[in-house]
């Protein structure tokens, strides 16, 4: 989708051509002197609109306007959820209406905020999934032209949003796609597929040389599946090589039956959503190669099927990680960790900054807080602050989760140096705490996006979360 800002009247958006005119109109607004507003002030005066959020009027074809559909929308105070709400509600009287272009025109100059509300809420009621229908009816909005009373510095604000919902339709792409047309061999061409972006370099790693790296933990997960694992690494190259790189780790299994620990059969078809960490580091890279930012960003993703065949792994089986611990499987549906320890392993090459794991790791987590907010561990304060500013800042937020040392004495067995499970008390907590063994050289976040990364029911689909938080983190409007 296209996004563009100018500095536009109401009296000059309303001679626009296009296919629809959105107005938003906050509680500031009394009444017009322009003629084209006087049905508004009519509204207004006889009860029928409002400028609350979530009100809206609209009209057909009405007189001294170019757009056939013109709907004027309370945004209340402006606020975020103001204009979020406002944009959904706006966005219904298009729905099913084939309009490919849009003015969106605000009354009064928006905050930052208000104006990246816009762009998620025009982008979000009109993504459509198409990938296995067998007649898409695809997207029809093409075009939004976002009209402001003064730009200033807005237009910046525009093209960075319109790079993060890019990247977060990459990602809901490649989430919502079933596990038969997203295999760890597809995902690695979509990462392949992102070197047309200048900045952008990818490798793909196959089965022999991820032996070659002794990444006994990762590999012990791939080996019940007829599809072969895939290690990708991505990199985003926007400054000096001499810039330490953030690393993102993301949870790649394409589908998660739990292994020889098989899951119920109630929702399993869900467990396709098991890579949307993966989706999130790709959406990012997308969103990165867009935006072209000054910094330097490594994506790392093991990306395999957590299966079940005579070879698979069983519980008891205790294997060596690529940092030479070994882990007894007591539980084989707790594979996330094992493929992202030896990811996290890996990443200590690249002499990182930090480096930040993105997983749908645990149900503990969605029990502990379902799906508002992804589960934040880490030790490190700056990046406590850092990530937990660019949630709340991308209307993405997160929330800070205890590490300390008592919920890891589950994790001790008598036969390796730790096992992958510690009983059901705290279980998003001591998945958090088995990984961080592997994060002793860098500053290191874990984001469990377990609730937050896909909905269930009758709107199931992904929801591109964490692709705003990181890349507000990444680009520093999160500061
Ligand atoms: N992918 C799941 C976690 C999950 C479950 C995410 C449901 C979203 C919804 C993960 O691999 C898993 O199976 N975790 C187990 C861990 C347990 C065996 C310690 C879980 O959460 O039950
Ligand atoms: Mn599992
Ligand atoms: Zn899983």
């Amino acid at each position: 989708m296209n996004f563009e800002i100018k500095s536009l009247s109401v009296a000059s958006a309303a001679l626009l051509k296009a296919d629809g005119l959105i107005v938003l109109l906050s509680d500031s607004y009394k009444s017009s002197k322009d003629e084209l507003l006087s049905v508004v002030d009519h509204a207004l005066k006889a009860g029928d609109f409002e400028t609350k959020a979530g009100k809206s009027l609209s009209l057909y074809r009405a007189a001294g306007f170019s757009a056939s559909r013109v709907v004027f929308a309370g945004v209340g105070e402006g606020s975020t959820k103001d204009v979020r709400q406002a944009m959904a509600s706006a966005m219904g009287h298009f729905k099913g209406t084939k309009a490919k272009q849009l003015v969106v025109c605000f009354a009064d100059t928006p905050t930052d905020q208000a104006l990246k509300s816009v762009v998620t809420g025009a982008a979000e009621a009109s993504y459509v999934y198409t990938t296995t229908k067998s007649k898409p009816e695809g997207r029809e909005l093409q075009r939004v032209l976002v009209g402001v009373p003064k730009l200033g510095k807005l237009k910046s604000v525009l093209d960075s949003q319109a790079a993060t919902v890019a990247g977060v339709e990459f990602a809901k792409e490649w989430a919502n796609r079933p596990a038969n047309y997203a295999t760890p061999t597809l995902l690695a061409d979509a990462a392949r597929s992102l070197v047309k972006f200048p900045k952008i370099k990818c490798q793909v790693l196959g089965p022999k040389e991820v032996e070659k790296l002794k990444m006994g933990a990762f590999m012990a997960v791939a080996q019940g599946s007829e599809q072969p694992l895939q290690f990708i690494v991505l990199r985003y190259e926007g400054a000096a090589k001499s810039q330490a790189p953030t690393v993102l780790v993301g949870k790649g299994i394409t589908f998660d039956c739990g292994g020889v620990s098989i899951k119920p059969a109630a929702e399993m078809d869900e467990m396709k959503y098991d890579m949307c960490g993966a989706a999130s580091v790709l959406g990012v890279f997308r969103a990165l190669g867009e935006l072209s930012p000054a910094i330097n960003v490594i994506g790392l993703i093991p990306a395999c099927e957590n299966l079940v065949n005579g070879r698979a792994v069983k519980p008891g089986d205790v294997v060596t990680s690529m940092s030479g611990q070994t882990i007894e499987i007591l539980n084989t549906d707790a594979e996330g960790r094992l493929v992202l320890c030896d990811a996290l392993t890996y990443a200590e090459r690249f002499k990182p900054r930090a480096v930040i794991d993105i997983a749908t790791l645990t149900g503990a987590c969605v029990v502990a807080l379902g799906a508002v907010r992804s589960g934040l561990f880490s030790n490190d304060e700056g990046l406590v602050a850092g990530l937990s500013e660019a949630g709340a800042n991308s209307s993405d937020p997160c929330w800070r989760m205890p590490l300390d040392d008592e919920y890891a004495e589950g994790l001790k067995t008598n036969f390796a140096d730790v096992a992958n499970v510690a009983g059901r008390a705290g279980g998003a907590v001591t998945a958090a705490k088995f990984l961080q063994r592997f994060t002793a050289k860098f500053p290191w976040a874990h984001l469990d996006i377990a609730g937050t990364a896909w909905k269930s029911g009758a709107a199931k689909g992904a929801t591109g979360r964490p692709v705003p938080l990181l890349m507000a983190y990444l680009t520093g409007t999160g500061k």
